[in-house]
């Protein structure tokens, strides 16, 4: 059996003014029916799966909640973070929360906001992985890069993988967001396959990679499961341990510098809706690279994303290159299509203001 970890603590900035504090990217109806948040939790449901365990902050307690429910998933368990710590500290908790319920249980620890269309494919792959992280290995799945992408981490091969079936191979280095330099040696060099940030380990070898690595992370997570106060399905982490722990990834404090790491690559379609860019390379375009999306009208327009929710009465755009637009009823985001990272930028200067 495997337990799905799904996090959902990011903010998810870089995707305003559709994405807000209140309401982060991952649980927004973006393009279907569901949310991202809905997707993972249903792509990780069925058999071989048990009830997942969520991991969030106070704020979407309750939307984590309503948004399983409409998909008839009962929660093992939601951990609330006092804080959002990042990562590592969000999993070593998760792990230990779980080692007390199952232990030595295999989890899949997936981020909820990546589009994966093809579910059944992606959990072919995901059983797959199972033999080596029972045998002890951290599995990462990795995906064929097509960019120099300086937002992901790159997994380098031991063997060049020509059919790209999902077969473990052991893996050689991790690298966590390198720059733009690096990226394109990487890409060049046709050894890598960029991390698709979802992983499969027992809690086991998690938390003796987090004993032997980031220790400091061990304790505070250990301090703040261990004072944890259970409210109405919801289990609280301690605030003052909690508050100790470093702000660092997994893939800085474990997966850069682990030596049990195995890669199984994933042939089908992966994204990561980080930012406007990839939400307009991801959705159906017109043969003038433009998408509308919503009440948007695009007239002679090129490489330009117009989209507008259905409060918006309409989104027209003419004569456009390289634009981003997002209208809402209470605020409107113009930019340029390279320039997509900077919302983050801009989302701190809003807050600034206020
Ligand atoms: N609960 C919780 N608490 N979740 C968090 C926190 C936190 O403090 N911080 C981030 N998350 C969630 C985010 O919501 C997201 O779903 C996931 O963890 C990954 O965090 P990101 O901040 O989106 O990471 P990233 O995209 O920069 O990088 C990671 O993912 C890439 C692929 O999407 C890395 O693993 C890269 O190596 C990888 O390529
Ligand atoms: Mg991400």
């Amino acid at each position: 059996l495997i337990h799905p970890v799904l996090l959902c603590g990011g903010s998810g900035t870089r995707l305003w003014p559709l994405s807000r504090k209140s309401y982060p990217k991952q649980f927004v109806k973006l393009t279907g029916e569901e949310s991202l948040y809905q997707a993972s939790a249903q792509r990780l449901s069925g058999p071989g799966f048990s009830a997942p365990t969520i991991v969030t902050a106070a704020d979407f307690r309750f939307i984590v909640i309503e948004q399983l429910a409409a998909l008839e998933i009962a929660p093992a368990d939601i951990l609330i973070e006092p804080s959002a710590k990042n990562t590592a500290a969000a999993i070593c908790a998760a792990a230990m929360a779980l080692e007390a319920r199952a232990p030595g249980a295999l989890m899949l620890v997936a981020p909820s906001d990546h589009v994966i269309p093809d579910d059944a494919r992606f959990r072919e792959a995901v059983q797959a992985a199972a033999p080596a992280a029972s045998a002890g290995q951290l599995v990462t799945f990795g995906i064929r890069p097509d960019r120099p992408e300086t937002g992901y981490g790159w997994l380098e091969l031991s063997t060049p993988t020509p059919d790209f079936g999902p077969v473990p191979q052991p893996l050689r280095s991790f690298v966590e967001k390198p720059d733009l330099a690096k990226a394109e040696a990487l890409l060049a060099g046709g050894m890598h396959l960029w991390n698709a940030g979802i992983f499969l380990f027992s809690t086991t070898a998690i938390l003796k990679a987090f004993a032997t690595l980031a220790p400091e992370v061990l304790a505070a997570s250990r301090a703040a499961v261990d004072a944890a106060e259970k409210d109405l399905g919801f289990t609280r982490l301690a605030p003052s341990p909690w508050s100790e722990l470093p702000d660092i990834s997994i893939d800085y404090a474990v997966m850069e510098r682990a030596p049990n790491l195995t890669v199984v690559p994933y042939a089908g379609a992966w994204s990561d809706l980080g930012d406007w860019q990839a939400v307009w390379r991801e959705a159906e375009s017109d043969t003038t690279g433009t998408v509308m999306a919503g009440p948007a009208t695009a007239l002679d327009c090129q490489d330009t994303l117009l989209q507008a929710t259905s409060e918006v009465q309409q989104l027209v755009g003419i004569g456009l290159k390289d634009i981003i637009a997002v209208a809402m009823p209470d605020a409107v985001l113009v930019a340029h299509k390279d320039r997509a990272q900077e919302v983050k930028q801009a989302v701190a200067a809003l807050k600034a203001k206020a």
